[in-house]
C-alpha cells in the first residue's frame, strides 16, 4: 500500500520552512499531497492561483508531491485522495496549543486519519508566512526564508510601498 500524506495550509506564501517539512515528510511517506486551503473569509496576500504556481516552481526538484487546493473539511479531502495522514510542521511550544485541538478535532472527524507532527529546522523555527509578509511590507530582508520564486514576488507585491 503507498502511504499518502496530506500537507495542509494556507502557504500564503510558501517559506523555507514549509519546504523542510515537506522534505521530511516524503522520508516518511511515498507521496505528499499539499493541500491550499480555499477560504474566502481569510484574507490572503496572494490568489490560489499565485499560491499554487509559486508551491508548484519551488517544489520542482522534490519527490514524489502532488498540490491540490481544497474546501470545507480536511478529513474529506483527506479521505477522498485516500491519505491516512495529516503531516503538520511544528515550531515552537505557541505553535502547539492550536495544532493539538485540530488534531483531535480532525480525529474526532474521522478516526482514520492520524495526524503526524514534525519539528522544522532550527533554521526555520521563528519564521512564518505572517512575519515574512510583515517584514517584506516594509523592505526587510526575506531572502534567505523563502523560495527564490516567492522573494521576488514578494517584492513586486510590495514595491509600492517602497
Ligand atoms: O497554515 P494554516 O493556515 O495554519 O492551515 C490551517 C489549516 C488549513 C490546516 C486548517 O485551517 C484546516 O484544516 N482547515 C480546513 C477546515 C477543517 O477541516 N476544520 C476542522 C479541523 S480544525
Amino acid at each position: 500500500m503507498k502511504r499518502t500524506a496530506i500537507y495542509p495550509g494556507s502557504f500564503d506564501p510558501v517559506t523555507n520552512g514549509h519546504l523542510d517539512i515537506l522534505e521530511r515528510g516524503l522520508i516518511l511517506f511515498d507521496k505528499v499531497i499539499i493541500a491550499i486551503l480555499v477560504n474566502p473569509e481569510k484574507k490572503a496576500l496572494f490568489s490560489i492561483e499565485e499560491r499554487e504556481e509559486m508551491l508548484k516552481t519551488s517544489t520542482k526538484d522534490l519527490g514524489n508531491i502532488e498540490i491540490g487546493t481544497f474546501g470545507g473539511l480536511l478529513v474529506d479531502y483527506a479521505a477522498q485522495k485516500k491519505a491516512y495522514a495529516v503531516l503538520r510542521g511544528m515550531r515552537a511550544v505557541s505553535d502547539f496549543e492550536y495544532e493539538f485541538q485540530m488534531a483531535l478535532m480532525n480525529r474526532k472527524l474521522n478516526r482514520e486519519v492520524q495526524t503526524v507532527f514534525l519539528m522544522t529546522g532550527l533554521r526555520w523555527i521563528f519564521t512564518s508566512s505572517s512575519i515574512i509578509k510583515e517584514a517584506a511590507q516594509f523592505g526587510g530582508r526575506i531572502d534567505e526564508m523563502v523560495p527564490p520564486c516567492v522573494n521576488k514576488k514578494l517584492s513586486e507585491k510590495f514595491a509600492h510601498n517602497l
